[in-house]
């Protein structure tokens, strides 16, 4: 039962307003940085989906595993009848499982790749003929409504794929009550988290082998180019991922290999050999960590649930606030 693309709630010349503008601020700074969202258009997220199936990419795979051992406790402790909804769908391969299992009454997706949501959405549709879709673009990190047709229900929150480590703390939490205001009293969150470890299992999820990371990251140079009239010689830049220690980050960055100038929307901008284009962080938190992340942002863990090896942690949390003591 898949609403017609009509009724999508769309903000396509927005989101080219938004892009142009981060674009253009984050070239001007001293250490240029464009926010990782703009990564995923079609292709990125396509890309991105490519990366899900490396088999250094550990955190896709991982999750799929914690949630399928997990799902019948969650749907559970979630009970039946809500309304799901989806942050950063993607491809909502994992839903499939949460769909199935937790007897929900909507699903919700939200995506900031319209064109990609759609078509996820209608596959979904085929597979659960039975329930209501409401796919939704928008870019989930600034306050949106949600369908007026799920008004009345119970909602639980999913935001799988740790895609919470892509913000800094500060916006992690900020985010977090954003969603519990958009969720309203009641509601719950499943949310999966990507946990501290070696290097050595860190780095080549970021840097893999295919070079599938470093398309996605240079795809960006090449969106940018088309929708904001740039010039950037994709040759002068390469991917470079990083562990950040005191951040407990991987960062992404793209680097000139040589003194370069280009364009973008009339301006003229300068890179050194060397120089880099901070394009996105993966934050990493720690059991403990993501208990305090998820309690600032307004939300109780009730339960949770990993691997063997604890590489990821997936988290079931209720807004309700924690009895305060004495
Ligand atoms: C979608 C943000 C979870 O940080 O692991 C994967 C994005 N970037 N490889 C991540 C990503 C490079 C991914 N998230």
């Amino acid at each position: 039962m898949l609403q017609l693309e009509s009724e999508l709630r769309c903000g396509v010349a927005d989101l080219t307003a938004s892009f142009r503008y981060d674009v253009m601020e984050g070239l001007g700074l001293a250490s240029k940085a464009i926010p990782a969202r703009w990564l995923y258009d079609r292709r990125g997220s396509a890309l991105f989906e490519a990366i899900t199936l490396l088999p250094e990419y550990y955190p896709t795979r991982t999750e799929r595993s914690i949630l399928a051992s997990a799902v019948s406790e969650i749907s559970a402790l979630a009970g039946p009848g809500r309304a799901v909804v989806e942050f950063g769908s993607g491809s909502s391969a994992k839903t499939r499982l949460l769909l199935t299992e937790t007897e929900p009454s909507a699903y919700v997706p939200i995506d900031i790749s319209g064109e990609f949501l759609r078509e996820v959405a209608t596959g979904l549709s085929h597979a659960f003929p039975g329930l209501p879709i409401y796919p939704t673009e928008a870019d989930f990190t600034y306050p949106f409504s949600l369908p007026g047709e799920i008004a009345s229900t119970a909602r639980l929150g999913f935001f799988p794929g740790s895609t919470i480590g892509n913000l800094t703390v500060s916006a992690a939490v900020d985010l977090l009550r954003a969603m519990a205001a958009t969720l309203g009293t009641g509601s719950m969150l499943l949310i999966g988290i990507d946990r501290i470890k070696d290097q050595d299992v860190l780095l080549p999820a970021y840097d893999d082998t295919q070079g599938l990371t470093a398309a996605f990251n240079l795809n960006l140079l090449h969106r940018i180019n088309r929708e904001l009239g740039g010039s950037i010689p994709l040759s002068a830049f390469r991917h470079v991922a990083r562990w950040n220690a005191a951040e407990s980050r991987i960062e992404m960055h793209l680097e000139a290999t040589r003194d370069v100038g280009f364009e973008v929307d009339g301006r003229e901008f300068f890179m050194s050999n060397g120089e880099t284009i901070h394009t996105e962080n993966s934050f990493k938190y720690g059991r403990r960590d993501a208990f305090v992340l998820l309690q600032a942002g307004g939300w109780n863990p009730i339960a949770d649930w990993t691997d063997d090896q604890e590489r990821f942690s997936v988290i079931l949390a209720e807004q309700r606030p924690a009895r305060a003591a004495p």
